[in-house]
């Protein structure tokens, strides 16, 4: 059973990774293959009841690949993690068939990690169906799900189930992609720039006006006439032209009536995504 994994892995990787020269050089150099064949090993051991050898074995593993494998978790076939340095599984995570994981993507316990030993018998880490795969430095927490051959994005944080076939990207975490058709779903990082780019834009829109309307003896005189006997006191006008120009040139302007080469504007366009 173990030459057969450690063949079914070698063969995986040498597939699926355009790096690989030599199955040699998959057997000798790759921290993915040691670490899926040592918790081979420290998985019968944590199954079998033999708990601190299990977590020595995983220990070892660790120091020697980077990768922190629990020996309680269920790894699928033909795993494939790439670099994998900085890798952590945890305990009751279940990761399906045909998996990729790449460097420093966490499989955690999320909010169950701060309850401590309350949650010691409890499924606390994700599930990742199969066919999934996990971009680097992507952070899973919680006893979630990743539906089969979902894609999460390097750098995202899910906290969430994840349906099947879908692109996962961002903090936190949003579909981007479901069954390979696109999905609106604005950033709301992005969306909130929006928000507060917008609101300046009226409170230059106002302030123009107001210095333009300042500029005029009368407006001056409509905002200094003094109250009357009571008598409602007259409105002062402001924003004389809806048009309210601050100043700069429209042409070739962005979303928000920015130029285009407003930092701004780029962001929202995508840029730096
Ligand atoms: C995220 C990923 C899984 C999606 O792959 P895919 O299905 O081919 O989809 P795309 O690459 O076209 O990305 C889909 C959208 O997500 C965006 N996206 C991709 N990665 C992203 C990220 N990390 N953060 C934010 N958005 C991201 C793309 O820009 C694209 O946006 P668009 O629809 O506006 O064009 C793929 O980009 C991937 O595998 N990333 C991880 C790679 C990795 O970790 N490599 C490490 C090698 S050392």
């Amino acid at each position: 059973m173990f030459f057969d994994i450690a063949k079914e892995t070698i063969e995986t990787i040498f597939e699926k990774d355009p790096a690989a020269k030599s199955k040699r050089e998959v057997i000798f150099c790759y921290p993915g293959f040691h670490a899926i064949t040592l918790h081979y090993f420290a998985h019968k051991l944590w199954l079998s009841k033999h708990l601190f050898l299990a977590r020595f074995v995983s220990h070892f593993s660790r120091v020697l690949t980077g990768i922190e494998i629990h020996p309680g978790a269920t790894l699928g076939r033909k795993l494939f993690i790439d670099h994998g340095m900085g890798v952590v599984i945890g305990e009751t995570a279940i990761v399906g068939d045909d998996v990729v994981i790449y460097q420093g993507v966490t499989l955690g316990a999320g909010p169950e990690a701060r309850m401590g030993s309350a949650t010691r018998n409890l499924k606390r880490h994700p599930t990742l169906g199969n066919g999934v795969v996990v971009g680097s430095g992507a952070e899973i927490q919680g006893d979630i799900t990743v539906g089969d051959g979902s894609r999460i994005a390097s750098g995202s944080i899910i906290l969430k189930d994840v349906p099947p076939n879908s692109v996962v990207v961002g903090v936190p975490g949003r579909i981007v992609r479901k069954d390979g058709i696109k999905v609106e779903n604005p950033d709301p990082e992005a969306e909130a720039i929006k928000r507060l780019n917008e609101k300046i834009a009226t409170l230059e829109k106002t302030v123009a006006a107001l210095k333009s309307d300042m500029a005029r003896p009368e407006a001056l005189m409509s905002i200094t006439t003094p109250v009357r006997n009571g008598e409602e006191p007259e409105k002062v006008k402001v924003g004389h032209s809806e048009s309210g120009s601050n100043g700069n040139d429209k042409s070739n302007s962005g979303t928000l009536g920015a130029p285009m080469d407003d930092p701004i504007e780029i962001y929202l366009h995508g840029a730096g995504i």
